[in-house]
């Protein structure tokens, strides 16, 4: 009597009085050979799945069972599990022209998950495969709209927009797109020699820049220097000494005769 309320609990009205029939004559089989049947109506499935229960061919109200134990009638029904874990794949390399006609191999990786169970089964042959494929057009028609520089810097929003159309799309197969991630964009070898010549002339115009303004600066500190230099002769004698200094500490074997600077100045005046 427990299995009658079990299976009036979850039926559906729409098998019709036939099919009632046939439901009623199978509980009668389970219950003339009892002990034995009975390990035919009971089904487990893990913590992870849900099983579809199709009694003659109608799925049966309330959707998925699970996850532990379940009742099934003998002979009228069937189930399907499905895997409501997260599944990921690679969406493999995919060769794809941009807006500025470049070509580009792209892959990327695609979280998703069954959400529906009940969806997944109904609405579609081969969920899995669908939502390869789809996320393999997707990628290719979302590249499509976009520059090769917007490809290599917006990587994270083009990944977001393909989570959402993909999202969109996978909704009524009781699919949920939890995340998509661009693994790898490679450019033709031509273009990166051509893209790191570039990078490195600009590199180089840089560098050049960067130079011719620290003389300008250097010389403009001379100047300064030789214009107080100019103003205090003995500052002269004292940058003469430090020189000497200098030339004392590195090359300590070579003798240095200082010639006064008087001199020197009465020689220049002649
Ligand atoms: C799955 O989808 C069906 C049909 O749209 C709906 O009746 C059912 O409530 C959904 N189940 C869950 C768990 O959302
Ligand atoms: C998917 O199944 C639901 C409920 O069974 C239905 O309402 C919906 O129209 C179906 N969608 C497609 C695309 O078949
Ligand atoms: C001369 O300089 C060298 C290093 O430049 C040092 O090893 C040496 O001891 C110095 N000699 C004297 C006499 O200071």
């Amino acid at each position: 009597m427990l299995f009658i309320l079990l299976v009036l609990e979850n039926s559906d009205s729409d098998i019709g009085m036939f099919g009632w029939v046939l439901v009623g004559l199978s509980l009668l089989l389970v219950l003339i050979t009892f002990p034995l049947s009975i390990w035919m109506c009971f089904k487990i499935v893990q913590e992870y799945q849900r099983a579809i229960i199709f009694r003659l061919g109608r799925i049966v109200k309330g959707g998925d069972k699970g996850p532990g134990l379940f009742f099934i009638v003998p002979c009228t029904d069937i189930f399907v599990n499905v895997d409501m874990r997260t599944i990921t794949f690679d969406i493999p390399p995919q060769e794809v022209l941009t807006k500025d006609s470049v070509t580009v191999c792209v892959d990327g990786v695609v979280y998703y998950r069954v959400q529906n169970a009940t969806l997944a089964v109904a609405n579609i042959t081969n969920a899995d495969a669908a939502t390869r494929l789809l996320a393999q057009t997707t990628l290719r028609n979302v590249l499509g709209t976009k520059n090769l520089a917007e490809i290599l810097s917006d990587r994270e929003e083009i990944a977001h927009s393909m989570q959402a159309t993909l999202d969109d799309a996978t909704d009524n197969w009781g699919i949920k797109v939890e995340r998509v991630e661009i693994k790898d964009v490679k450019l033709p070898l031509q273009l990166q020699r051509a893209m790191a010549a570039e990078a490195e002339a600009s590199r180089e115009a840089r560098a050049k820049v960067i130079a011719a303004e620290g003389e300008m600066k250097a010389s403009r500190a001379l100047k300064e220097a030789s214009l107080v230099i100019s103003e205090a002769p003995s500052a002269l004698q004292l940058r003469y000494l430090q020189t000497l200094n200098t030339i004392a500490a590195e090359k300590n074997s070579t003798i240095v005769f200082p010639l006064p600077m008087d001199m020197m100045h009465s020689l220049m005046k002649r």
